[in-house]
């Protein structure tokens, strides 16, 4: 992102609040082999990755003029502001660690598929509506529904065609759920 002309801004942690841990036991692994002596000298260590409870995302924007500040970047481009009000709507503090877990419903089309409340607390922090969001690897498209619900523009890439589909259908069921709530809402006028 530095090497095409973005500024490193922050790292946001998410904390997914819970997370699948399968680092073994050493002296378990020693004992099914009936290494005894090994088992009892590797008692409460373990082998694999601490518990990854957290995942991080980085935050660039577009540089500044030289003399020019954050506020003129956001007259400029209409983006490199934070809304706070969007953290707070979605029950975090004003600081970089979001607590989020995924829903049941985060599961299931995309091995590492992103909790869709993730994905809109986001963009509601960083874009307005009308603006465009932008995944270049969307995966099962979470953050293009996202974008959609949020009244943002999208464009996603997938190398992957399952997922392109994935993320095609996705898109047309949104867009099917919002024409319905409309009908409803025009019905009931
Ligand atoms: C981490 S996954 C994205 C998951 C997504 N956030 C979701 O919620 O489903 C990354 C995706 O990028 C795709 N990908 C990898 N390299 C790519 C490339 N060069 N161009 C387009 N897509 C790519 C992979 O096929 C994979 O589905």
């Amino acid at each position: 992102m530095e090497d095409t002309g973005f500024i490193f801004k922050d790292m946001i942690a998410w904390d997914k609040v819970v997370a699948p841990y399968r680092a073994q036991h050493l002296s378990l692994i020693y004992e099914r082999r009936q290494n005894l002596l090994a088992s009892e000298q590797w008692e409460g260590w373990r082998v694999g990755n601490l518990r990854p409870l957290f995942e991080p995302i980085l935050w660039f924007m577009k540089p500044y003029r030289i003399g020019g500040t954050l506020a003129d970047n956001v007259l400029q481009y209409g983006t490199g502001a934070y809304h706070e009000q969007a953290l707070l709507d979605y029950g975090q503090g004003s600081n970089n660690i979001i607590h989020l877990q995924a829903h049941a419903n985060d599961s299931g089309l995309h091995p590492t598929q992103k909790p869709l409340k993730l994905m809109k607390l986001l963009i509601e922090l960083a874009s307005v509506p009308g603006q465009v969001v932008l995944d270049p690897f969307c995966g099962s498209g979470t953050t293009l529904v996202a974008a959609m619900q949020l009244n943002r523009r999208y464009v996603g890439f997938e190398s992957n065609q399952d997922y392109y589909q994935i993320a095609n259908d996705r898109l047309d069921r949104e867009r099917q759920r919002q024409r319905q709530g409309k009908l409803l809402f025009a019905a009931n006028e």
